[in-house]
């Protein structure tokens, strides 16, 4: 990857004629929400630069992967279809070596510092944060109008260890917000040790006045390589990320330590919200469009509390978003799921192709996987390490032969019309840990009467679901007829004929 940093890399995608800029005044409320998810549903993968926000003199900058893979791929240097299989094997081998260390700069040389607001002063509505989607937010006081965050946070697990990752932040008050931080990331384990006990226990077992706060900053407007050290999920608990990014790009990173706590973060950032968590302490969140398409129910999240807001005298606000799939969000975590996945597996099954994680369903809710079988019961083992990978997101897993090109929606009903028989290919496993938006796993009240009305009889419990495995192999040794597949000579024949014919259209 190379070294741009997020104005360079704005550069390049003007230079490249990838950066679409947005002068008109445009509402940070709903429009340029709306805006972006026409651009996503057109697979529009530019750059998009809002100049003119209304009501804000910080321009807006969405679209820094986007909701197509490209990006992606080429920072790992391969086409689309190997992007999964590349960043797991580069991914492991990093973290083998260690990565390469951070370099810290001093706080005068870090541009995150021209501007450095604390007190009263550090105020998020004079940043502009998006209402993304019409009907999210809490919109309790007449201030808060819905807006979230989506930005990488960082944080400090230990003295070794440095954490990046993303984790939705509504306004709840003008220094203040609502964060939802789901179990199993670094994060909810980090914040539990420093609460002295797990969030999700009764509250009779919790001793607030034992718990130390835990610190934590939201940082805007940072190089695509922590975007997606963010949201990389196949990354282990207590790493020092920043040597695996430094390890990825092949150079350090360059850091430098917040204001007012003990964290670190880019010195080369647009803005840097720092702040705690303190032990016990919640806020309401939501509703919110979450990555399945829904408006996820207003809940109970960790209150959070800034304490400084920093930035470039003129900073850009870089935006992730998330509405109805396909988005951005979607994009990138389902990337990062096929890559944990991928890594999982070919631990136990090095005749894995490639994994694909549908960004639409869930990001992680199904998963599609290619295998060079060669043995009966690996498409089974090869179902259930998919599930336990992804720690309940996973519901259903799809296993092909490798002729399939898995990405690719058509080879994927083929293979299910031609090589999957349902009673004997099926797995069913009911009551398998879920999630809690998944919208039929709400206990009694989300159960859907499908086949008739609801009696209140076979409701399935609350955050659990039905695990799902679908074999579309052909089955070891059976002859089939023959898939009718291009010529590998005759291509090559046609090929500079098919280019010469394409120019001359
Ligand atoms: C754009 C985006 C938004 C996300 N939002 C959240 C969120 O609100 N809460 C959460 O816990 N995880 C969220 N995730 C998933 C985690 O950030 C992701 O799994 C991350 O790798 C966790 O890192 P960690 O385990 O190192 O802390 C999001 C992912 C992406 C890509």
């Amino acid at each position: 990857m190379a070294d741009t940093g997020f104005r360079g890399f704005i550069d390049d995608l003007e230079e490249s004629g990838q950066l679409w800029r947005i002068k008109q005044e445009i509402d940070t409320l709903d429009e340029i929400g709306a805006f972006i998810a026409r651009a996503d549903y057109a697979h529009i993968d530019k750059g998009l630069l809002f100049e003119n926000p209304k009501g804000f003199d910080i321009p807006v900058f969405a679209n820094t992967i986007g909701s197509t893979y490209r990006r992606i791929a080429e920072a790992f240097d391969v086409p689309v279809q190997s992007a999964v299989a590349r960043a797991g094997d580069k991914i492991k081998q990093v973290l083998m070596s260690g990565g390469i260390p951070p370099e810290y700069v001093d706080r005068q040389d870090a541009p995150c510092k021209e501007i450095i607001w604390t007190g009263k002063e550090a105020d998020l509505t004079r940043l502009p944060i998006l209402r993304m989607n019409p009907k999210d937010g809490t919109k309790t006081k007449a201030f808060l109008e819905g807006r979230f965050i989506c930005t990488p946070a960082f944080s400090k697990p230990s003295e070794e260890g440095r954490n990046v990752s993303y984790h939705r932040f509504e306004i709840t008050d003008r220094q203040g917000g609502s964060v939802w931080i789901f179990r199993g990331t670094g994060d909810a384990r980090s914040m539990e040790e420093a609460w002295g006990a797990k969030i999700d226990d009764p509250s009779s077992n919790w001793e607030p006045e034992k718990g130390r706060p835990f610190p934590t900053a939201f940082v805007i407007g940072v190089s695509p390589e922590f975007i997606l050290a963010g949201a990389n999920s196949a990354l282990p608990y207590n790493n020092n990320d920043f040597a695996t990014i430094g390890g990825l790009k092949g150079e350090p990173v360059k850091m430098v330590k917040c204001e007012t706590i003990d964290v670190d973060v880019p010195a080369d950032a647009e803005i840097v919200i720092e702040g705690v968590y303190h032990p016990f302490k919640w806020a309401k969140q939501g509703r919110f469009a979450s990555f399945n398409g829904f408006y996820d129910d207003a809940r109970r999240r960790p209150a959070f509390e800034v304490t400084a807001i920093t930035m470039r005298a003129k900073p850009i606000f870089q935006h992730v978003h998330i509405g109805r799939p396909l988005n951005e969000t979607n994009n990138i975590a389902a990337f990062f799921r096929g890559v944990r996945v991928y890594n999982d597996l070919k631990a136990v099954l090095p005749n894995v192709v490639d994994v694909y994680v549908d960004p639409s369903a869930g990001c992680g809710f199904t998963v599609h996987v290619s295998i060079d079988k060669k043995r009966i019961g690996e498409t089974k083992l090869a179902m259930m390490r998919a599930y336990t990978a992804l720690q309940g997101f996973c519901k259903h897993v799809f296993i092909y032969d490798e002729d399939i090109d898995i990405r690719d929606p058509h080879e994927r009903d083929w293979a299910l019309a031609h090589r999957f028989m349902a009673d004997r290919d099926l797995l069913i496993v009911p009551n398998a840990l879920g999630m809690n938006i998944d919208p039929l796993a709400q206990g009694k009240m989300g159960m859907p009467a499908k086949l008739g009305p609801y009696d209140g009889h076979a409701e399935i419990p609350l955050n659990t679901r039905t695990f799902m495995g679908v074999d579309c192999t052909v089955p070891l040794g059976l002859n089939v007829m023959e898939r009718v597949m291009p010529d590998a000579e005759v291509e090559s024949r046609i090929d500079e004929m098919w280019s010469k014919a394409l120019a001359a259209q």
